[in-house]
Order: C-alpha cells, then sequence, then structure tokens
C-alpha cells in the first residue's frame, strides 16, 4: 500500500490572472529585446508519443514547427479515442502543417498494459478531434516497416547519448514497454516528459471547475479529472504509468506536468482570437489588416472552441479549456519556462489498488486507483521534477510563431 499521506512543500506560487492577453508589447519573462547575438544551441531531438486529441494537436504543432526542436517520429497510442482514431487524426495534424511526408507516424499500443480500454469521447468527441469542419484528410498512412516501440528506439538510439527526449502525451503504455524491451534506454535518453497526473492538496491554484452534477463543496476535495484523485493519462494505464516513473535512473530525468500545472494555460476567449488572427495582426489596432485568418489558424482555434465547450459542458470550466499537452513539449526543450519551486524534485508513486473501469460507480466510489502521490525529497536529491507555475505568455507567443511558420504550407496557401 502506498502511503497516500504525501508531504510536498505547500509554497505555492502566488495567484495569477486568468484573463490573460497575449502580448508582444512586454516580455513579462524579463528576457530583453533587442539586437543582443543569440547563441545558436542545437535543436533538441523529441521523439513524440501522443493519443492525438484536441491539446495533443498542439503538441505536434510545437514540437514539429519550433526551431529548437528536431522532431524525431510520432508514435500514437488509444486514449482520447481508439488507436485507428488518434493515428489518423496525427496524420492529419501533420498534413495541415505541411509535415505529412516529413515525419513518420508510427501506430503503437491499442490498449493498455492489464486493463480494460478507456477512452474519452465525452472531451475529445468521437473521432477524438471532433468539432472542426477544416481537418484535411491525410494522404499518407503509418509507416509498418517497423514497430512503434521499435522505431522509437531506433531514433533515439541514433541520436548522442544524453541528447534525446522522450515527450509522452498520453498514456505511458508505449514508453514503458520500450524500456521494458531495451532498459539501456533510460541510461541514454536525455529524458522524458509526461503529461499526467494530479496532485492536489494546494500543490497550485489552478482553477479545476466544478464537475457537472457537483456543488462547489464537493469539488473542493477533487483534484483528478477523470476520478476524484486520477487524472486521465495516468488513470488508463497505471501499471504503465508505475513502472516508468518508479524507474530511478528515469525517474531522476522526468518532468511530469500535472493537472495542477496544465490547467494554469487556460485558452480564454481572447487566448483565441489572438491565435486566430495572429499575434502580429491582433495585439492593438492590427485586427483586419489582411482579409481573414488563415486555414491553418482556423483549424487550430476550430480545435479551441470544440474544447472549450467540452471543458465548460463537463467540467464547468468556463474560464477556457486547460491547453495540457504542448506543456510536455516545452518541459524537454525549454525547461526555463517553468518554475519548479527552486529545484524541487519528488518521488512520484503511482496508486494501482482499488476499483478502476470507466462506470459512473466506480469513478465516483472513492477509489484511488491512478493517483500520482508526490513526495518531495531532500534538497539536491534526484527525483522527478513537477513545475509548480508556467510563463503562460511566453508559451503562447512560442503557439502563435509555431501557427506563422505553418501558414506557408499548401494546407493554407491553398485554401
Ligand atoms: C490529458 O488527457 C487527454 O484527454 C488530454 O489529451 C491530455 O493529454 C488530460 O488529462
Ligand atoms: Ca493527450
Amino acid at each position: 500500500m502506498i502511503d497516500t499521506t504525501h508531504a510536498f512543500a505547500t509554497q505555492v506560487p502566488p495567484p495569477y490572472p486568468i484573463h490573460t492577453r497575449i502580448t508582444t508589447k512586454e516580455d513579462p519573462t524579463g528576457h530583453r529585446k533587442g539586437k543582443r547575438k543569440k547563441k545558436m544551441s542545437k535543436p533538441t531531438p523529441i521523439w513524440l508519443d501522443c493519443d492525438t486529441g484536441h491539446d495533443d494537436a498542439f503538441a505536434i504543432l510545437l514540437a514539429a514547427l519550433h526551431p529548437s526542436v528536431k522532431l524525431l517520429g510520432i508514435s500514437t497510442i488509444y486514449g482520447n479515442a481508439p488507436l485507428s482514431h488518434t493515428t489518423t487524426n496525427t496524420l492529419a495534424i501533420l498534413k495541415a502543417l505541411g509535415l505529412e511526408q516529413d515525419i513518420p507516424v508510427y501506430a503503437g499500443s491499442s490498449q493498455p498494459f492489464c486493463r480494460p480500454v478507456a477512452l474519452a469521447p465525452d472531451i475529445h468527441g468521437e473521432s477524438g478531434l471532433d468539432g472542426t469542419s477544416c481537418l484535411p484528410v491525410p494522404d499518407t498512412k503509418p509507416r509498418t516497416d517497423d514497430s512503434a516501440v521499435g522505431a522509437m528506439f531506433k531514433a533515439l538510439s541514433d541520436e548522442e547519448p544524453g541528447s534525446a527526449w522522450l515527450v509522452c502525451t498520453g498514456a505511458l503504455t508505449n514508453a514503458a514497454l520500450m524500456f521494458a524491451v531495451h532498459p539501456e534506454m533510460a541510461g541514454h535518453i536525455g529524458g522524458l516528459t509526461h503529461m499526467g497526473g494530479a496532485i492536489g492538496g494546494g500543490f497550485t491554484d489552478a482553477p479545476m471547475g466544478v464537475l457537472k452534477g457537483h456543488s462547489e463543496e464537493e469539488q473542493a476535495g477533487r483534484f483528478g479529472n477523470w476520478t476524484p484523485f486520477a487524472e486521465f493519462n495516468v488513470y488508463i494505464d497505471p501499471e504503465s504509468a508505475r513502472a516508468v516513473l518508479s524507474n530511478p535512473v528515469i525517474a531522476a530525468k522526468t518532468t511530469i506536468c500535472p493537472l495542477d500545472l496544465t490547467h494554469q494555460l487556460l485558452a480564454t476567449e481572447s487566448v483565441q482570437a489572438d491565435l486566430l488572427h495572429g499575434l502580429q495582426m491582433s495585439n492593438g489596432d492590427g485586427v483586419g489588416k489582411r482579409k481573414g485568418p488563415s486555414q491553418v489558424r482556423k483549424l487550430f482555434v476550430e480545435i479551441l472552441t470544440f474544447f472549450a465547450q467540452t471543458y465548460a459542458d463537463v467540467f464547468g470550466l468556463i474560464e477556457g479549456p486547460p491547453l495540457h499537452d504542448p506543456l510536455a513539449v516545452a518541459a524537454a526543450f525549454i525547461p526555463g519556462i517553468f518554475e519548479d519551486n527552486g529545484g524541487e524534485r519528488f518521488e512520484v508513486e503511482v496508486v494501482t489498488e482499488g476499483a478502476h473501469g470507466s462506470s459512473e460507480d466506480v469513478r465516483e466510489g472513492g477509489s484511488q486507483c491512478g493517483r500520482t502521490v508526490a513526495t518531495v525529497l531532500g534538497k539536491g536529491m534526484e527525483g522527478v521534477r513537477i513545475p509548480r507555475s508556467v510563463d503562460r505568455v511566453r508559451m503562447w507567443r512560442m503557439i502563435d510563431e509555431c501557427l506563422a511558420r505553418a501558414e506557408s504550407a499548401p494546407f493554407s496557401r491553398e485554401a
């Protein structure tokens, strides 16, 4: 039994304004603008493992089009929708970005290690990416020259030791399989990032909404999004999450982005407007300087609009949907975008005991299965990084820049 009376430090960052407006006129990170020459460093090699739904689409955008990332390939996984859908969605997003022929995509696990499959149609729709009329139909198919785990292993091994990152934005099934078959990869990779988990207990003050049918008082003790205790990506395959996070070599180079962090990056209506027109156009008096939003911006903002509606309907989170997954990408190549309370590290244990399933009775029955229990470690000890906050303005700006890059792809030019 895991002791769930966890002991993480209680120092919480100050409250932040929810209604962020992205602005290029100030830089709250304090980064100086001007003509200072930047030292060019090599792009970070990243393998992305995702269950492409709405927020995974943004993770692909960031990984594929940020100049500081070299995207090695993508493996897909069941989760937001069945594997066949998440794979097609991945290829469709790459087509919209003009990269369908360039980034190899492999279909990975279609089910968890030892649990029945759970999906999230109430959040992402039946397709996993419902709500947009402009998602292109992919021309390519996933590669079959290797398995997803084999391709992930080969791509990561081909990079210099300590340089390549595995970024997971769904369940950890593919990742756990790779480390089980190739244990030497734990030492080889530069690091692993995962969007997953929920810490609770005042770890941050990110808004969680009020789950449909619950009162504010009932919501007060809930910090998961699939059960009161558990986040979806960890819940659906707790054994795989446990296998990865309990490996001390991997844990020491892992960053997790739990709900406590990702609910700080809300795509509010003003963020959506900024992304639709582009920051160059949206701020100040810029709106309307060109004919209308590009096709790729329309696509990504329709994705956000649908996501906003389901988060409002299901979680009562009316400020905007949390854009979970791109944070795991950012954690791999720009760790300084997060604040981690002076370098806190944690031991993370995943609860695998207790009732597990998709029925209302099980989900609301009090089981702690799928919970991530974080215990803060002594200063200087190695463990999992769990940031407390993120520079949201910088995140949105990077996403906007990636959308601007995507506008030169045929999808937008030929629309
Ligand atoms: C996570 O679950 C999925 O619905 C999202 O894509 C994200 O990865 C949030 O709990
Ligand atoms: Ca995801």
